[in-house]
């Protein structure tokens, strides 16, 4: 698993602004498609590249979920059924499209403001919806929040990650897909004081697609 060594923490990648206070943004001005609202990643990674156990995250991490919360406010996120019954209600102020294949499924069973989440059958189908959905909330991304699956399918379509590396190695069944660093450049690092309740050192990482910057 090429996760736990990214060259943004190691050497073989040019590297963004780093430390305790960089939490400057040095996003690019130009993306693959102007015209398209960009996929991001957003992950929270452990060193063995695990990120679930199956039925959630392997770890306790408020910081990381308030990280979360701030980065996919108000824009449209994707995710994998499982992913979406292991959070097990609707994430206020986003709209959540589910990806399934059952055709019965009931995304409203766990309650909430069902007008807040739309079910895709396909994959295509999940990135259209989410991408007329980011237009019309205005939003500056599409969220891809997981689990393995839905990121194994979709890496490939991704412009941005949002990835915490997380200092433990866990067991868990689920794991993030390999990652070719080559293509991924890091444009900011924090790595933030863990407050008392997180069970783990952790730092927030964002990357960009290099082929977006060469355009
Ligand atoms: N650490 C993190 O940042 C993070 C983030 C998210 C999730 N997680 C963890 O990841 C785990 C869940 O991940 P996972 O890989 O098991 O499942 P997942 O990716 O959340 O969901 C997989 C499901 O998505 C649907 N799906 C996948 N590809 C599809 C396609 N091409 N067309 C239609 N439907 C499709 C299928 O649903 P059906 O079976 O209903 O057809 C499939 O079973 C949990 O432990 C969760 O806590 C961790």
């Amino acid at each position: 698993m090429t996760v736990s060594n990214p060259p943004g923490i190691g050497e073989a990648m040019e590297k963004g602004p780093q430390g305790p206070d960089s939490a400057a943004k040095v996003w690019p001005e130009i993306w693959c498609s102007p015209t398209k609202v960009p996929l991001a990643i957003v992950a929270a990674i452990a060193e063995n590249g695990v990120i679930g156990d199956g039925r959630g995250l392997p770890w306790n991490l408020p910081s990381d979920l308030k990280h979360f919360r701030r980065i996919t406010m108000g824009k449209p996120l994707l995710m994998g059924r499982k992913t979406f019954e292991s959070i097990g209600r609707i994430l206020p102020g986003r709209e959540t499209i589910v990806v399934t294949r059952d055709r019965a499924f009931d995304a409203s069973r766990g309650g909430g403001q069902t007008n807040c989440i739309h079910v895709a059958y396909e994959l295509e189908a999940a990135l259209a919806l989410a991408q007329a959905r980011a237009q019309a909330m205005g939003a500056g991304e599409i969220i891809l929040a997981g689990g393995g699956n839905l990121y194994e399918s979709l890496i490939g379509h991704a412009e941005r990650m949002h990835l915490t590396f997380v200092d433990v190695a866990p067991r868990g069944a689920v794991s993030f897909p390999e990652i070719d660093w080559s293509n991924w450049l890091e444009v900011s690092r924090v790595r933030p004081r863990p407050s008392a309740k997180d069970e783990a050192t952790f730092a927030f990482v964002d990357f960009d697609r290099r082929h977006c910057l060469s355009l």
